[in-house]
């Protein structure tokens, strides 16, 4: 991560803007100063930490921008302009630095959404692997974007390298759990979703792709059908199961169908003459909750300042868990906007971490998280825990 060490900040008088960069204004706390940039359309926290005589100055992680010229730029012109008695330098500005690359592998769940936005046809492999069935399908259908989603992160790079290989630009991969992924996803936006030869987990079923919360998250998702295709007869057996929770769910059932293309996996299960199980599902109708469409909504929610100290004071540091979500108040950080607030929340495998400016208008101060089941419900923990104090 780029950064760099001084031994003086000099006074900050902000709002300060030169070459492109401005620093509004600065949120701070006893060991910490963050100064709210921005770069064009980015804003991101710098943050200056003193360590006995030295200042260390570097990006604050959670608010980082997506392009990494933008806050080598910003270190630059800070370094430039507040800084004395440079120690090191650990940040390279080349000149291609804010120049986007458009790989073929997406950096988070934001990008990709917007990635997503301008498609018309989605299908989702999930766990592709060696990804042959991933890059046939690419190949097929041209006119359909292959969304592939892997775990295992050497997978995604030998994936992404074939698919420049063969000129396939419908594919997007991203590094994630299937399960995790599906939950932030927009509703009734992805025509199929495959899941081939997927880790039976026969002695760990609660570590399955598949289970009922999944079911209903491919229901909320789907305009079309989920198709699994399985050597494990258990798997196929309690797939089945799993979605006759719908009231009207359709089945094509099939043994032993030999597709277009077989998989890794595929030739492995069939050199030892293992059966080869498929289930192809549709109709399912919607979950009563409908996820992907709730809001965040801090309206009517103000604290002054004693209230905020007095909320400060009960919470500072603590964690609240609870069985699928938890919520932890990081930080306060006090500035000319209001206080900030800097939690942690939602899923235990995948924390979301946010700024909470708790002004007139209590706000996310960069982008909104994720509308996961998780977060929605650790922060409407974290509303009731607020409205306590006021
Ligand atoms: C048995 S391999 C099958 C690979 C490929 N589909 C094939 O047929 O050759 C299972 C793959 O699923 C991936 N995987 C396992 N759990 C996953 C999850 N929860 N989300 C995404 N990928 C997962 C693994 O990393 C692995 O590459």
């Amino acid at each position: 991560m780029p950064n760099f060490k001084a031994k003086i900040i000099k006074e900050l008088t902000l709002p300060f803007e030169k070459d492109g960069v401005s620093f509004l204004f600065k949120a701070e706390n006893t060991n910490i100063t963050l100064i709210f940039t921005q770069v064009l359309e980015q804003s991101f926290f710098l943050q200056i930490k003193k360590e006995k005589n030295t200042f260390i100055i570097k990006t604050d992680k959670h608010s980082k921008p997506s392009k990494i010229g933008y806050l080598q730029k910003a270190l630059k012109v800070f370094k430039e302009n507040f800084c004395e008695g440079i120690l090191n330098e650990a940040f390279g500005l080349k000149n291609n630095a804010l120049v986007e690359q458009t790989p073929l592998i997406v950096k988070d769940f934001e990008e990709l959404l917007v990635r997503l936005e301008k498609e018309e046809k989605i299908y989702i492999e999930i766990g592709f692997g060696s990804g042959r069935h991933l890059l046939f399908k690419a190949k097929q259908n041209p006119e359909i974007l292959m969304l592939g989603v892997e775990i295992y992160t050497p997978a995604l790079t030998q994936v992404a390298k074939l698919a420049k290989a063969h000129n396939l630009n419908n594919i997007l991969l991203v590094q994630s759990d299937a399960r995790l992924l599906l939950s932030v996803l927009k509703t009734k936006s992805i025509e199929k979703i495959f899941l081939h030869f997927p880790v039976p987990w026969e002695d760990k079923p609660h570590r399955r792709v598949i289970s009922e919360a999944f079911c209903k998250e491919c229901a909320r998702v789907l305009r079309g059908e989920f198709e699994l295709r399985t050597d494990s007869f258990e798997y196929f057996d309690f797939t089945l199961k799993e979605f006759l929770i719908f009231s009207k769910p359709q089945f094509l059932l099939k043994k032993n169908e030999n597709l277009e293309i077989s998989s890794k996996y595929e030739d492995r299960w069939k050199k030892q003459e293992k059966d080869i199980y498929d289930l192809i599902v549709w109709g399912l109708d919607m979950p009563e909750q409908n996820q992907g469409e709730e809001k965040f909504d801090f309206a009517n929610l103000y604290l002054n300042a004693n209230q905020i100290k007095a909320f400060w004071q009960r919470f500072e540091k603590k964690s609240i868990k609870s069985k699928d979500y938890f919520l932890s108040f990081r930080n306060l950080y006090e500035s000319e906007k209001g206080f900030i607030l800097k939690c942690a929340f939602g899923a235990f495998n995948a924390p979301s971490h946010a700024y909470i400016l708790l002004g007139k208008k209590t706000k996310f101060l960069f982008k909104n998280p994720l509308k996961t089941q998780e977060n929605l419900k650790a922060l409407e923990e974290l509303k009731h825990k607020i409205e306590q104090f006021s």
